[in-house]
């Protein structure tokens, strides 16, 4: 990548992201809930872990491979779904094209902007996520599409409670994007040249429909309209997991599992991962950070499925602490949509290649030669930073 839109931490690329972005999109990135408590403590309790490096001995080669549901991943990151609105024109495409360029898998969004099948053919290693929106009759039909697809895993994303409200106010969402908005916007939009641009070579402004939620082919629904239908669904059961998990019949995670109990019926409903997850403290604020759920979870569940993590990462040490914590990969979100908001494609890579090498080098200094070698004994764990939701529940 040119020397001048590379950047060398998370952090940079979220500073070029709000320098990019029109003020209402790049809020819409921060997004999290209320008093966003949540959102900080992801992010803070990383800072609490300590590691226990070696001096000497240190191995010349270290194996950052493993598998998430069944995909050989060239690292333990992969892409989290997220409704990425407006950030890139080619959107979930070219976060598909990095994905596949650095060796790794992607969660892509029933409100995501792409479809399914232009996504796929960007990378082969891609799994569809659903929230529960529409019954069992309309999931089924768009889960079917997400087979035909070619989609290799199903992520259920359950950890949504529709609360509203930010101390520091939400952006404003357009109904949709056309020349009008966009004149509407125009003082936020002008002072963005580079994001005008981008869109502007396209000759067609961003698109705030959802072609996932809509049989092949077709445009489907606006935003607001998919966003409404979610919201009058009636909430599923551990039931309507059992029954979704069968009729997929391949690798099932599901997201937003933050208890043991939780976790007990999610393995009794027959997933085959789940990942520890507050939405990236999007959803009930207040949730403590997902890395101090994590090891709790781990231990009740470890043994029987794939316990993945995301919420919070930033560096590659990050990833590190919640792999000797018990995770088996992480999914980032807000880091590669601040790389694709900072540079689109090469933006998402940098990203990655950041996870990358500070995977590497934190296994060098640890002495471990892969990362399936990592464990407690590696991470500096202080007194009360780990909570055990749900541990004393009935069936827990
Ligand atoms: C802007 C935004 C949109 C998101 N959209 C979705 C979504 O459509 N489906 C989903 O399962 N999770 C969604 N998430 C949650 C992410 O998948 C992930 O859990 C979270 O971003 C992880 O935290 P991090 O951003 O600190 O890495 C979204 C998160 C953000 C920030």
């Amino acid at each position: 990548m040119a020397r001048d839109v590379w950047f060398e931490t998370v952090a940079i690329a979220q500073q070029r992201a709000k320098k990019r972005l029109p003020k209402s999109s790049y809020s819409a990135l921060v997004a999290a809930s209320e008093k966003g408590l949540t959102v900080s403590d992801n992010v803070e309790a990383f800072g609490e872990l300590g590691f226990a490096p070696h001096v000497v001995g240190a191995l010349e080669k270290r194996d950052l491979s493993t598998t998430v549901m069944g995909q050989e991943i060239s690292l333990p990151v992969i892409i989290s779904p997220t409704g990425v609105q407006a950030v890139d024109p080619d959107g979930e495409v070219a976060v598909a094209r990095a994905a596949a360029a650095r060796g790794t898998a992607m969660g892509l969004s029933s409100f995501a902007s792409k479809p399914i099948e232009d996504v796929i053919a960007a990378n082969p290693k891609l799994f569809f996520q659903v929230y529960w929106s529409g019954g069992r009759d309309v999931i089924a039909a768009r889960v079917e599409r997400a087979r035909q697809a070619g989609a290799v895993g199903l992520i259920v994303t359950t950890d949504w409670s529709f609360s509203h409200g930010r101390d520091w106010g939400s952006p404003k969402i357009p109904e949709q994007m056309n020349l009008r908005t966009m004149l509407r916007m125009s003082p936020e939009v002008i002072t963005r040249p580079g994001w005008l641009w981008r869109f502007g070579k396209t000759l067609r402004p961003p698109d705030l429909r959802v072609p996932n939620l809509a049989p092949r082919g077709e445009a489907g629904p606006p935003f607001f309209a998919a966003y409404g239908e979610w919201m009058t669904t009636p909430p599923p059961t551990w039931a309507d997991i059992a029954w979704l998990r069968e009729l997929w019949g391949g690798p099932f995670m599901l997201k937003g599992v933050m208890r043991i109990d939780d976790a007990k019926r999610a393995v009794d409903a027959g997933v085959s991962a789940i990942s520890v997850s507050n939405h990236g403290g999007n959803n009930l604020d207040g949730t403590p950070a997902s890395i101090r759920a994590l090891p709790a979870v781990a231990d009740a569940v470890g043994d029987q499925v794939e316990v993945l993590l995301d919420g919070g990462i930033r560096r590659g040490s990050d990833v590190v602490k919640a792999l000797a914590l018990g995770a088996r990969a992480v999914m980032i979100g807000r880091a590669y949509l601040w790389g694709l908001a900072a540079a689109g494609q090469p933006g998402v890579e940098n990203v990655l290649d950041i996870m990358h090498g500070g995977i590497n080098s934190a296994l060098m200094g640890l002495g471990r030669a892969s990362v399936h070698d990592l464990n407690r004994d590696d991470v500096l764990v202080p007194d009360g930073f780990t909570r055990e939701l749900g541990a004393n529940a009935a069936g827990a």
